[in-house]
């Protein structure tokens, strides 16, 4: 590697549980391209500084994750239609001399299903989404991309009404009719940490939903959880959430090495054997 090789990095506060050093590896190696991918720890109470002098880093370009993907807009020349939407960041790139900023996190989640289940939003009907954080946000954007009608449930129902608000077209329901979705709701996606190992499971019965239904979590640890277990018992189409981590990776990449990456199997196995779940 030359000292003019591209350099990234994922920016966060603790970075060390991220992925994308193993999977942007992956990436450099298997396409023989010369850059590298590391992690840097960015303090809240130097971030600021760290975001106003970005240039400084020398980076092509970066990662942003938890807390950081609000303030990082701050940083930015030009926002992609997706970051403006969502109201977050989470890939910095130059654009010659200006920091541009996306969030990838709603392609990801479509990228993710398209290639789980081809055909899948062919039709667009409604969506049920759970949960009101910053993922569900990328995600009702990426729906709404797609002509799904959404329905925001949250347990804080305020939080998700706040939401409906922001998103043309999105309504809110009540958090106890969505535990119980009727045969209207096409696709049922999970954002909350409900089901993450270590939390109790969705209180959700999928008895309702049409034969044709599609459920996805974006937990993926387990990878298979409560939710899509309930689902595919019932014989229902399920999609696990890592798709959504692995693809949402592929834009910065693109745009920082210069390279198209796959997201294939081999990727998938790897990181499932380093968060220690099943291939
Ligand atoms: P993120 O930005 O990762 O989406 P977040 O903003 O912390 O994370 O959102 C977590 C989501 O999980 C929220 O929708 C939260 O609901 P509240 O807004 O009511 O807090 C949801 N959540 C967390 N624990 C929950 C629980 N025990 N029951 C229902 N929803 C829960």
């Amino acid at each position: 590697m030359t000292k003019d090789s591209p350099r990234a990095a994922v920016l966060g506060w603790p970075v060390s549980h991220s992925r994308s050093p193993l999977i942007h590896g992956h990436w450099l190696t298997s396409l023989g391209l010369a850059g590298s991918y590391d992690r840097i720890a960015v303090p809240p109470d130097t971030a600021d500084a760290f975001f106003a002098d970005f240039r400084a880093t020398g980076l092509a370009g970066a990662n942003v994750t938890l807390p950081h993907k609000i303030r990082a807009i701050g940083a930015c020349d030009g926002l992609s239609d997706a970051a403006r939407a969502i109201g977050a960041v989470n890939t910095l790139w130059w654009d010659g001399e200006r920091l541009m900023g996306d969030n990838t996190d709603g392609y990801g989640f479509l990228a993710n299903l398209d290639q789980r289940l081809p055909g899948w939003s062919d039709a667009p009907g409604t969506a049920l989404v759970l949960g009101a954080g910053g993922a569900a946000r990328a995600v009702i954007y990426g729906l709404s991309t797609r002509g799904f009608r959404v329905v925001i449930a949250n347990r804080t129902e305020a939080r998700a009404a706040e939401l409906a608000a922001q998103f043309d077209g999105a309504e809110a329901c009540d958090w106890a009719t969505a535990m119980a979705p009727g045969p209207d709701v096409a696709l049922v996606v999970n954002t909350t940490s409900l089901g993450m190992s270590g939390n109790p499971n969705l209180p959700i019965d999928l008895a309702g939903l049409g034969p044709a239904s599609v459920v996805t979590d974006i937990v993926y640890t387990p990878i298979e959880t409560g939710l899509l277990k309930q689902a595919a018992a019932r014989g229902l189409r399920t999609v696990d959430g890592l798709g959504m981590l692995l693809h949402q990776a592929v834009p910065g990449f693109e745009r920082w090495f210069g390279g198209r990456p796959q997201v294939s199997d081999d990727l998938r196995a790897l990181v499932l054997d380093n968060i220690g779940q099943p291939a």
